[in-house]
């Protein structure tokens, strides 16, 4: 359709229809029956008015779709089709590693191969749209929804934020196998207080700006069609009616021209936030505050209509929202083909075929993290191997998003080992529990993995935790095994970096492994065994435990700075009992071989508002294995207006180098990398000193220092 057809279009609705594109319901108002239960009975509705709504939550499934298609094109006065939206957030059929998981990659264009293998799924079972992705920054792993973020780091998040929206939308999102994406969750859901789910934020502005908006502004300029808002207060005011947010920051500052859609019933949820005085005024703030879409609650289906008629909402704006959305219809081709790429032959071909699997475990290769090693790997398949735990045998660890695998054929701990290593000499103990047949098994092992941690079931939506240190019973399953054999292997799950310090201290060597997703067991076992190098960063520090969160290791130095010695000091700025520094700090992980980096070489010491200069290193694998090695760059602003972070990510390149070789690498350093907000807000560079790192990881002293002037 043109615009033109478009405007004509909506110019034909009646006040009713146009209200009804701005609904979304999910799947339980769709059954063909009479009596509405549930959730449909809370939200009073006519007959048939679910299948006159605008788009559908959670739906899926190639057959299916199409038959709801036709059944609410049928009822549509103008059979407008409707479009279908699913939470696909790593993966559809085929799950990858979870999106913390995905961030330890520190590879972005890795994770746009997996976002787009996840698009051609879903888009073969119908999908139109996925909730994804969810680039909120994360520095509390109390919050459950840690495993949903790509990190702690607004550059990292940003670059993942791009990847992702082009690994959705390529180029034109109506072409087969592509989705739209809605970024989420707008704004800074990642900063809810004490890691508790759905609580408020209190940050300051320049926090918000400097750190939590760069990823959704990133995913904005790549593109991305929709933006969901997210449950929290932002400045005591809910994003959902959030006028400053959505107006002046998200559709004034970052230009953005699609669809915004509140989270589930967070319209309604205003009114518990007591900010709206009832659904009616709570529909009245979303929608002057810009939200478009509201999803699962009965605000806008209620009240916009005598909104309108009473005259406290002009109909413009109900106009503006509903051309939105059938802008994003006609982008994604639904007036020509309302099915767009649903197709029961392309799911038998794609769902979970080799192609993703494969994917699925090369994710994981590059994911798993390697914390420690004293020497007890890589394991010897010529070994007694004794592997204990109850997630080396759990399927459940692909995700609480990874909503439409097959459990069966998630492949597991145990699985992969037996599958790739039949002749190693292992016995499975796939419990906690503390048996006398384990120990004993143990004792004459010559090494024992334990897989520890969590599974899906403890992290995600709602899923907050007071304390993220180890469960008890697998400390005592850890302390028990280790009483009978030194040589421990620990193998962490979980979607969350756990607070592990005296099990780190005790281990031989630990693995962060995460939820690795279908396939991503075999990685896991590849790299026990040492047939693959592990090239997984933490993209998110390792706490000491819950009281030294948030944490990030780009943070200030204080007017009482620690001086960089171990121990406690009065009146700075330390604890008694714990140090600054993370167990793990971001950006770190360990490989088996050597990698060496060449002292940083500058082009030149002094830089130019419009010139650059380019810093070099030279990295060589003095190993054995071919490695995949994360180069990173941090810059550190010595002096501003405003504290400066003692270092800040600032570029990165994955790079594969095989057993012997070397390699330059390049970044270039120009003054746009240096701005940020002053004093004023005005996001600017200061003139003044610098300095730079090029290394392996966070911690890294391989330095230069250069002047802007
Ligand atoms: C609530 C979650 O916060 C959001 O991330 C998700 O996309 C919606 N539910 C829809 O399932």
């Amino acid at each position: 359709m043109t615009n033109e057809q478009l405007r004509s279009l909506l110019a034909s609705m009646s006040l009713s229809e146009k209200i009804e594109q701005l609904v979304q319901l999910n799947g339980s108002f769709f059954g063909d029956i009479d009596v509405y239960t549930g959730p449909a009975a809370q939200i009073r509705m006519e007959p048939d008015q679910p299948l006159r709504t605008g788009s559908v939550l959670g739906e899926h499934g190639a057959e299916h779709l199409m038959a709801l298609q036709d059944r609410m094109m049928a009822k549509q006065p103008h059979h407008i089709p409707a479009l279908f939206m699913v939470d696909v957030i790593h993966g559809y059929r085929t799950a990858f590693p979870v999106p913390i998981a995905i961030g330890a990659t520190f590879n972005p264009a890795l994770a746009e191969r997996l976002i787009e293998a996840s698009a051609k799924e879903a888009a073969a079972a119908g999908v139109h749209v996925a909730f994804s992705p969810m680039v909120d920054l994360v520095r509390d792993s109390r919050w459950g929804r840690v495993m949903e973020s790509t990190g702690e780091d607004p550059w990292l998040n940003a670059r993942m934020a791009e990847s992702e929206v082009r690994g959705f939308q390529g180029s034109n999102y109506a072409d087969k196998g592509r989705l739209a994406a809605c970024v989420k969750h707008f704004a800074a859901y990642g900063a809810v207080q004490s890691g508790r789910d759905y609580n408020v934020t209190e940050i300051s502005e320049h926090t918000l700006f400097e750190d939590y908006l760069p990823s959704y502004r990133a995913a904005v300029e790549a593109g991305v069609s929709m933006v969901m808002t997210a449950f929290n207060t932002i400045d005591r005011k809910p994003c959902t009616t959030n006028k400053k947010l959505l107006r002046d920051v998200l559709r004034g500052d970052m230009g953005f021209k699609g669809v915004v859609i509140s989270d589930y019933a967070a319209v309604m949820e205003t009114v518990l936030h007591s900010t709206s005085l009832d659904t009616r005024d709570a529909a009245k703030k979303a929608l002057l505050a810009g939200c478009d879409i509201d999803m699962m609650s009965e605000c806008y289906l209620y009240h916009l209509k005598t909104l309108v008629e009473e005259g406290e909402l002009p109909e413009s704006i109900i106009d503006e929202a509903v051309l939105r959305v059938l802008e994003l219809k006609n982008k994604l081709g639904l007036f020509e083909n309302p099915y767009k790429d649903a197709s029961v032959e392309d799911e038998k071909a794609l769902l979970f075929c080799k192609e993703h699997q494969a994917l699925s475990r090369l994710a994981a290769e590059e994911s798993t993290v390697l914390l420690k090693n004293d020497g007890a790997l890589p394991l010897d398949r010529r070994q007694k191997i004794v592997v204990a735990g109850a997630l080396a045998e759990d399927r459940a660890i692909t995700g609480s998003w990874a909503l439409f695998v097959k459990p069966e054929e998630t492949v597991t701990l145990r699985a992969a080992i037996e599958t790739l290593y039949p002749d190693a000499d292992v016995t499975f103990f796939g419990s906690d529990e503390v048996t006398d047949e384990l120990l004993a098994a143990a004792k004459v092992a010559d090494a024992v993995v334990l897989a520890l941690g969590e599974n899906q079931t403890q992290t995600g939506e709602s899923l907050s935790k007071a304390d993220i240190s180890l469960p008890k019973a697998h400390m005592a399953l850890f302390e028990a095994v280790r009483a009978q054999n030194p040589n421990v292997v620990t193998v962490l799950f979980g979607g969350r970096p756990l607070a592990v310090p005296e099990l780190a201290g005790k281990t031989n060597a630990l693995v962060e492994a995460w939820l690795p997703g279908s396939c991503g067991c075999y990685a896991v076992a590849d790299i026990l065994f040492g047939a693959v190098e592990p090239s997984g960063r933490m993209s998110m520090s390792m706490p000491y435990c819950s009281g030294q969160l948030p944490f990030s290791y780009s943070a200030y130095n204080t007017g009482r700075p620690k001086p960089r010695k171990e121990g406690f000091f009065p009146f700075v700025s330390n604890y008694l009992d714990v140090p600054n520094v993370p167990l793990y700090p971001f950006g770190y992980g360990l490989s088996y071989g050597e990698v060496t980096y060449s002292p940083v070489t500058l082009s030149s010491t002094s830089l130019t508002k419009g010139g650059q200069l380019t810093a070099s290193v030279v990295v060589e694998n003095k190993g054995s294995l071919p490695v995949k090695e994360a180069v990173q760059l941090y810059i550190r602003d010595l002096k501003g207006s405003v504290v400066r972070p003692l270092r800040e990510l600032k570029g990165l390149e994955k790079i594969t180098l095989q057993p012997g070789e070397r390699r330059e690498v390049r970044f270039t350093i120009t003054e746009e990398m240096l701005r940020f907000y002053d004093a004023d807000m005005n996001f600017v560079s200061e003139p003044g000193d610098f300095t730079l790192w090029v290394g392996h990881d966070s911690l890294t002293e391989n330095g230069a220092d250069f002047r802007l002037v």
